[in-house]
Parts: C-alpha cells; sequence; structure tokens
C-alpha cells in the first residue's frame, strides 16, 4: 500500500475569490444581506478578521498565525491556558436556565423538573449566535445566544448516591431527568461591565429542547412507514433529540445538532435480544451493526425500563425517528425543532456547512464509528443571500454522496463522491434503488446500507469537519480505530474490519489522523477531490524515528496528543484541535496528559497546544465572538474514570472541576477564555 506524502501540500488548482476575500471588499453584512449574485460565491468564510483582509489586499505583511506560547502537558485538575490569556467558567451543569428555576443542588438530588429549567449535561458542540445578527457570525460580540449541545449524562455525578440506572431505585422521574439533561440549551448570555459572560436570567429565548420535546420529520424520509409509531401514525412528528454531538450553524441564523450514539437508549427491558426479539433480520442486523451485538440499552441509561418507545419489541420504528441532523431557530422559542432526512441517518458527529462556487449549500459530515463513512451533502437549489425564507428550505432537498479514498498513479490521493441516489449503479452491478424498494426515504433510513452497496472507504471514525475560511479545502478528526485490521467483523456476521489503507494508514490505530481534501471544480455537485493526510497524530516521546506510531513531522514531545475529536477553523485559518483521548499519560500516552486543545497553521503545518483540560475529560465545542476576543470552548464529563460506586461514594475523588473549593461533584461546563490585551484569540 501506497501512503501518501503527509507533509506534502499540494497546490489549490481552482481557486477563486472566497468568500473571506469578498467580505474584505464589500463587507460582510452587505454580502450576506444580497449585495452579490449567487454565482460568485466562494466557501462560507465565518467572521471577517480585519488584519487578514489588509493582509489579502496587500497592505501589510500577514502577522504570524500562531501568536502565543504553547503550554505544556498537564495533569492537573485544572484548565491551562496560554501566558497571557484568561479563562472563566459559565454554564455549568444545573445552573438556572432562567428566572425562578431552582438552584444546583450539591448532591444532585434534584428531579426531573428541577433539570428541565436548569442547564444540561456534558456539554458538547457549540454556536454563538450575535443578538443582533441575521447569519450566524455578524453582529455583537459582547451579547448573543450561545446554543450547546449536552450529549448524555454520566450517572455517576448525575445522579444522588444510591440511584443507579436500571437499579432499586430507578423510576420514571430518573429516566426524565436524564432526558431533560441532553439535547440542546439555549442561553442568551451578555457581558457585563466588569468584563464577565452573564447569563440574562430573564431572557425569552432561554430554553432547553431536550429527548422529550416535540420535534418535526422533515424532507424525503418524513411520514415514511418506517418513521410511523403508535403515538405519531403519521411518520411525521418526532419527540426528543438526544446523543447529541457535534454541531453546525447556517447562514440563515440555525443551529445544526448531530444525533450521534442515540441507539445506546434502546432496549428489551433490561436483558440481552435474542433472534426473536426483533421483527425481522433485516432490523437485526440494522441494530446490531450500531450497537455492535445484542446487547441491550447501556447500562448508563437503562430508559427502556420506564418509557416504553425505547423497547423496541414494544415500539419498533421509534429508533428510526433518530439519528438525524436537527434544525432549530434559537430566535424562536416557539418553532419546532426540524430533523433533516435528506442529510441521511447515521452516527452524525457534526455538521460543517459552506457555499460551493455555484451557490448550492454544501454540508460535510462523519459518521463516527469503527470503519463508517464520510459524507456530504448539496442542496437542491442554491442560497439566495437575504431570502431567508428560501434559505430555510435548503436542507430538505438535495443529493447525498458517500467518499471513498483512492490514490493516483502518481501517488497522489484522489477521491470521488459518489451520490446516494436510486439510480446510482451499486459495486455488484446493480442499481442502489432495487435494495431499497425504489424508496428514496428507505435509503435515507439505512444510509450505511446504501453507503456499503456502493463501495464507500470505511474510516477511522470520523469525527468534526472543518471547512477552510479561504479555499475549497475541509478536514476531518477521524478519531482512532482500535479495530483496523483486526480481523474481527463489523457487526455480527458483517465483513471484517479492513486492513490500513492510504487514508486509514495504521493498523489498530490508537492515536488518530487529520485527513483533508480540496474539491476540484466549481459546482458543489462536484465529484473528483484530491486529498492527504495533514497530521498524523502520534507520540515521538515513546516512538523513536521512523517508527510511524512517532507521527507527522510536525508532532514533536512539547505538542504530542491522541485522538482529535472537536475541529474548527478561525476565520483566519487557524486550525483549532480537540482532543477526546487516553489520558492516563502511561505507556502509548506518557507525556499527553490530560485532554487538550491545540492551534495548527494550516499551510506550514505548525502545531501548538493552547489549553489543556481538567483531570478526566474531553475538550469539545468551540465558537468565537465576531470580534475573536472571546473564544467559548467545552469540558465535558470531568472526573471521568472512577466506576459508579466509587464515584456515588466519593464524587470527589477523580475531579472538583471547575468548583474547586466550593466543589461537591465535577461538572461539566462552558470555558470563555480571552486575551488579556483583548487582542484575536490565538494571534
Ligand atoms: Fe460524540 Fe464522536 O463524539
Ligand atoms: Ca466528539
Ligand atoms: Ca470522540
Amino acid at each position: 500500500m501506497k501512503a501518501c506524502d503527509l507533509d506534502d501540500i499540494p497546490v489549490n488548482p481552482s481557486r477563486q475569490e472566497s468568500l473571506a476575500h469578498l467580505q474584505a471588499r464589500l463587507g460582510r453584512r452587505r454580502f450576506l444581506a444580497g449585495g452579490l449574485g449567487a454565482g460568485a460565491v466562494g466557501f462560507l468564510g465565518g467572521m471577517l478578521p480585519v488584519a487578514r483582509a489588509l493582509a489579502a489586499a496587500g497592505d501589510e505583511p500577514a502577522a504570524p498565525m500562531l501568536g502565543f506560547k504553547p503550554v505544556p502537558m498537564s495533569a492537573a485538575d485544572t484548565v491551562v491556558v496560554p501566558e497571557g490569556y484568561a479563562h472563566a467558567v459559565i454554564n455549568r451543569w444545573g445552573d438556572p436556565l432562567r428566572v425562578g428555576a431552582p438552584a444546583f443542588k450539591g448532591d444532585a438530588g434534584e428531579g426531573a423538573a428541577a433539570q428541565e429549567q436548569q442547564i444540561g449535561y456534558n456539554h458538547d458542540g457549540m454556536h454563538f449566535f450575535p443578538i443582533d445578527g441575521k447569519d450566524g457570525v455578524s453582529g455583537s460580540s459582547t451579547e448573543g445566544l450561545l446554543v450547546t449541545n449536552h450529549e448524555y449524562v454520566t450517572p455517576h455525578y448525575f445522579f444522588p448516591a444510591g440511584v443507579q440506572p436500571g437499579g432499586q431505585a430507578w423510576t420514571l422521574d430518573w429516566v426524565r431527568k436524564a432526558q431533560y439533561a441532553q439535547g440542546v440549551s439555549v442561553t442568551h448570555i451578555r457581558l457585563d461591565a466588569q468584563g464577565r459572560w452573564r447569563l440574562v436570567e430573564d431572557s425569552p429565548y432561554n430554553r432547553n429542547i431536550h429527548a422529550d420535546t416535540p420535534i418535526d420529520l422533515i424532507g424525503p424520509a418524513a411520514g415514511h412507514a418506517l418513521l410511523r409509531t403508535r403515538a405519531d401514525p403519521g411518520g411525521r412528528r418526532a419527540r426528543g433529540t438526544f446523543g447529541n454531538c457535534g454541531n453546525g450553524w447556517t447562514p440563515w441564523n440555525t443551529y445544526l445538532t448531530c444525533e450521534e450514539n442515540f441507539t445506546d437508549y434502546f432496549g428489551i427491558g433490561g436483558r440481552d435480544a435474542k433472534a426473536t426479539d426483533y421483527p425481522d433480520a433485516a432490523y437485526r442486523e440494522h441494530m446490531q451493526r450500531y450497537k455492535g451485538g445484542d446487547k441491550t440499552s447501556d447500562p448508563d441509561y437503562a430508559w427502556d425500563l420506564h418509557d416504553e418507545r425505547f423497547d423496541w419489541t414494544r415500539e419498533p420504528n421509534e429508533y428510526n425517528r433518530h439519528g438525524w441532523i436537527v434544525e432549530i431557530d434559537p430566535f424562536d422559542p416557539q418553532a419546532a425543532p426540524r430533523k433533516l432526512t435528506a442529510l441521511g441517518r447515521f452516527k452524525h458527529e457534526n455538521a460543517a456547512l459552506s457555499l460551493a462556487p455555484d451557490g448550492h449549500v454544501v454540508v460535510y459530515m462523519g459518521d463516527d464509528q469503527q470503519s463508517e463513512y464520510l459524507y456530504k451533502f448539496v442542496s437542491e437549489q442554491a442560497f439566495r443571500p437575504g431570502d431567508s425564507s428560501h434559505n430555510r428550505q435548503l436542507l430538505e432537498r438535495g443529493v447525498l454522496y458517500v467518499a471513498r479514498f483512492d490514490v493516483g498513479a502518481d501517488g497522489r490521493g484522489v477521491g470521488r463522491w459518489i451520490p446516494l441516489t436510486l439510480d446510482t449503479a451499486t459495486s455488484g452491478g446493480g442499481r442502489l434503488g432495487a435494495l431499497f424498494n425504489e424508496d428514496m426515504g428507505e435509503l435515507l433510513i439505512r444510509t450505511r446500507q446504501a453507503a456499503d452497496a456502493v463501495g464507500a472507504t470505511p474510516m477511522d471514525r470520523p469525527e468534526w469537519v472543518a471547512v477552510h475560511p479561504d479555499r475549497r479545502e475541509a478536514y476531518v478528526t477521524l478519531t482512532n480505530n482500535s479495530a483496523r485490521g483486526s480481523g474481527k467483523p463489523r457487526w455480527p456476521g458483517g465483513p471484517a474490519h479492513p486492513g490500513a489503507d492510504a487514508a486509514n494508514p495504521r493498523d489498530k490505530n490508537i492515536y488518530g489522523q487529520i485527513v483533508r481534501w480540496r474539491e476540484t471544480g466549481e459546482k458543489a455537485s462536484n465529484r473528483e477531490f484530491t486529498w492527504d493526510i495533514f497530521l498524523l497524530a502520534g507520540n515521538p516521546g515513546v516512538y523513536g524515528q521512523g517508527d510511524p506510531r512517532r507521527g507527522s513531522r510536525h508532532i514533536t514531545p512539547d505538542n504530542t496528543f491522541n485522538s482529535p475529536d472537536g475541529l474548527g477553523f478561525d476565520p483566519q485559518g487557524r486550525l483549532w484541535i480537540q482532543t477526546d483521548g487516553k489520558y492516563s499519560n502511561s505507556g502509548d500516552y506518557a507525556g499527553q496528559g490530560n485532554n487538550q486543545m491545540l492551534v495548527a497553521d494550516p499551510a506550514s503545518g505548525e502545531l501548538r497546544r493552547f489549553l489543556t483540560g481538567p483531570r478526566g475529560c474531553e475538550v469539545t465545542g468551540i465558537t468565537w465572538t465576531p470580534d475573536q476576543r472571546f473564544v467559548f470552548i467545552n469540558i465535558q464529563h470531568p472526573g471521568e474514570g472512577p466506576t459508579l460506586a466509587e464515584a456515588q461514594a466519593r464524587p470527589l475523588s477523580a475531579s472538583r472541576w471547575p468548583d474547586g473549593d466550593q466543589a461537591t461533584r465535577p461538572r461539566p461546563a462552558t470555558v470563555v477564555i480571552w486575551k488579556r490585551d483583548g487582542g484575536v484569540v490565538g494571534s
């Protein structure tokens, strides 16, 4: 197998005037408000950085991309940021969401009614919407709606001592408490005169969208027979969003939340399933592929014991109503969120949206499971600047593609986007339509099976995708894949996990990598791309020169890490990388310490560690104020590690973050970071 050149950066063959540069000339507000025809639209670049705009115009040289002194590896129970920076904690789990909401109880003894009015658990993807904005990114840098995913709960700290999912004290109220702590919170925040970000407690925007909130099903699969349940015989109104991992946002001012590990919540009353517990063999294979076997609901949840829609022997179609991307209008608290079935159903990590030169919307998406796939969606119609009612329908119809990664005759990475339509030829010489009853709704509900049939490339757990602000270039974190090359089946009776290939170059991959690709044509529906490995994570503190586990050239003992996950570009093109990996700081992970956030220069490959998190956490979610003076990130599952019994007996044994001396247990929370001199974060 030919490995591609890890550090070579090919020249972009089709550079056109990018959105960032158009913004520089025209002003972002005018651009997005309708100052341009759709045909001239470049990639959506986010906010316009003044320094970059000047540099692009040739008025002064560009400043070095990474301007901060890196922080060392840390095993301490605290957040560390570079010299000259400061940070503060906001929106902790359990903080009141609105006026009159109950205060957090240190013993976690509050029930569902209180949790519904408090900030949820295990914060993940997140976006700051300026309060006066219309396009998702421009407007106020001192007031906005911070919209945050809450992925799951860690029962060790989320319930009071003695309450364990499925245990003696397990009741419907505890199930509801867990359901209300997952989903998405919308919080109206404002910078006060003392420079502190505060919740606007009486804001009408503050709300939780959780696992029991009504949500409309939209797009080709809406109303499908496989989405109908006793509670919703029309198959068009689902209940709840949960397992909300990464996110996206749109230039029509809405938020996208991505349903990832949704099958963990489905079971059959606390016992393992037998073949006769499934409606049919295809259902069984599908469920087993998601769950990895016949096991029932995850012991951390056990919702099926008290809420029968999570028991698939009672409501077999309920699980088809989850695993989608959900669109939320944070500025309309009355509007029902929308599950966008045109974007496919799988373990969605995030949704990286951009505009192609032809004005059509492109959404890149990863399916985070071992040896699953990378996708892109292309809208049927083009974006119209300023036409919000038109733009709000763009994600309802379009074509979903899946990626295949190959190597060309010259040794460089070449790839193809394969459309998942009824007329697409399968690898076996048939048509996709024949596999899905000539029914696009069924194909979308079973997206993975369609991708299998057209020969997509199984990847090392695709996590976040981020799109470069200036180029038609996107990056994906492939976090790790211990199963690659193991010979084990991907699901019971399924094909084996493949061995290493060019884009996934290590068997038993424990460190992960970042792959990037460039679209080669002007159209969103372009099918060819080139690609390379931007960064192969590794550990030069453990593995010597020549060992591929050492990682890319730019990985050093001072910036080593494992398991890249969260990913985001700031408007100046810094690539922010967040980790969700092993924090043992020993063996293969020696010298890597707690999970962290790093920043890379995509042009030079330079990589610096910007932040280290407290013990047992992952670092995830990233968003900026328009002036880039503040960056918000999330600390998820601080204190992870002890068994449930140990954690409930001694809830401070692993972490006291963020409350320190006042702590009763660790609490997931948002961290806001700023440069003390008021400059752009990272510069
Ligand atoms: Fe929720 Fe793939 O991380
Ligand atoms: Ca993640
Ligand atoms: Ca992860």
